[in-house]
């Protein structure tokens, strides 16, 4: 051999032998993964339950593992075998049979998702709630035409009239061809499919007088409002501050309200001036907020908003504004005047938002103009 050739024989050696011990940790993982991964797995989804339902899905066998894979759960919880059902993470091995289990929405038409994963490999079990009363074609309508934009925006008022009203003015952009060609028949099955159809769980809208020149770390407490539009107890929940039902004693913990209750909030305000305290009151599914504002310090500067906050928490689900987002289905709010829509200061509300303060409005109105 050439001496310049022999020079590389411990260089070439030494690399062959690096190589080797990866060759022997790829195998080995490569093996692990066979014995971990279990075969795919489905569960059969159900319609028609009954809302509020407990759903128990049926049960899959675990095959194709030779070791305990890993087992996990989100929107729900499952069973091994006969055992209890659980959220946690645990170990399932081959052979066993597993179930999960959730509790269905408690609107009609709606969709309840549990995923199950196992070794790596996931299934998910759905169970879509049926329609109690009227229904069937109404309800096939209002989900080709009205769901897309009304899902997070319910339609108010239930009539003929007002859907072709809505039609005719182009109201948020519904003067489309396809609802215009909506015969009175068809708009009739989506009254009663509204109106009859559904289980009367979403309330009407409400709204909360927000006071401003409130004193420091004082409690202050909201109007009463009175709940209207449901037929069954629903949901009721508070963040940033604490709820009322009737005469009962303030609380932070989620319960039930029915028709015709009055619902009061109750927050302490801030310990600083000029300064927003903001409390959400949630009742099947329509929130309305109640924001005190404190007083401005004697000779101290003018209130400050955080515009940009404000507008993300309050305007973007619905609007869209500039380059900022563009995710809204209502208009690009770039440029525009808050005061369109809130021309009264603490007192009118827009589609379910605010009221907003004197600050707040003007504060929304030179963001939308900075924001190109
Ligand atoms: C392209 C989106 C879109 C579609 C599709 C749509 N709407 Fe609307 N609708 C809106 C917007 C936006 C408003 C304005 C909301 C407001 O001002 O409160 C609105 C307002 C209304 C109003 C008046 C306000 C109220 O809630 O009482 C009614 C009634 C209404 N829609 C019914 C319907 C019905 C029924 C359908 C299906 C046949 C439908 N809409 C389809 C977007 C839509
Ligand atoms: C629940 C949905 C929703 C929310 C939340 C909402 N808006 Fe609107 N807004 C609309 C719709 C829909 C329209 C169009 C009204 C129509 O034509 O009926 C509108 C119209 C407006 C207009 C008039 C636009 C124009 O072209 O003249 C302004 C201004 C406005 N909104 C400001 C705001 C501000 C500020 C906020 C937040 C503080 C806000 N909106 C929150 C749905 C909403």
């Amino acid at each position: 051999m050439n001496k310049r050739y022999v020079a590389y024989v411990p260089l070439l050696l030494s690399a062959f032998l690096l190589v080797l011990p990866g060759c022997g940790d790829d195998k080995t993982e490569y093996e692990n993964a066979v014995g971990a991964t279990p075969a795919k797995f489905a569960f059969t989804n159900q319609s028609g339950v009954e809302p509020g339902s407990t759903v128990t899905s049926n049960p899959i066998t675990v095959s194709g593992i030779t070791i305990g894979a890993r087992i996990s759960v989100t929107g729900g919880s499952y069973s091994i075998g006969t055992g209890l059902f659980t959220a946690s993470a645990d170990t399932v091995y081959n052979g066993q049979t597993v179930r999960v289990r959730h509790t269905a929405s408690a609107s009609s038409n709606a969709t309840t998702t549990t995923k199950l994963t196992m070794g790596g490999v996931s299934a998910t079990f759905t169970s879509t709630t049926g329609t109690t009363g009227a229904g069937g074609e109404g309800q096939t309508l209002y989900l080709t035409y009205c769901n897309s934009c009304h899902s997070g925006m319910p339609v108010k008022t239930k009539t003929i009239e007002a859907f072709q009203t809505a039609i005719d003015t182009n109201k948020g952009g519904m003067g489309t061809d396809a609802l215009k060609a909506l015969t009175t028949d068809q708009l009739a099955s989506i009254v009663s499919y509204l109106t009859g159809g559904n289980t009367g769980t979403t309330p009407d809208a409400f709204t909360f007088t927000s006071p401003t020149d409130v004193a420091l770390s004082t409690i202050v407490t909201s109007n009463s409002i009175t709940v209207s539009g449901i037929t069954a107890a629903v949901p009721i929940s508070v963040t940033g501050g604490s709820y009322s039902i009737g005469t009962g004693a303030f609380t932070t913990t989620a319960g039930t309200v029915t028709n015709g209750q009055t619902v009061k909030v109750q927050h302490t305000s801030s310990a600083s001036n000029s300064t927003n305290t903001v409390t959400t009151l949630t009742i099947g599914g329509v929130s309305a907020t109640f924001t005190s504002t404190t007083v401005t310090a004697a000779g101290g500067p003018p209130p400050t908003v955080d515009a940009a906050a404000l507008y993300t928490n309050l305007c973007a689900g619905c609007h869209k504004l500039g380059s900022a987002d563009t995710s809204g289905f209502a208009p690009d709010l770039k440029a525009l005047d808050a005061s369109a829509v809130f021309p009264t200061p603490g007192v009118t509300t827009h589609n379910g938002t605010g009221p907003l303060t004197a600050a707040q409005i003007s504060a929304l109105t030179a963001y939308f103009l900075t924001v190109p």
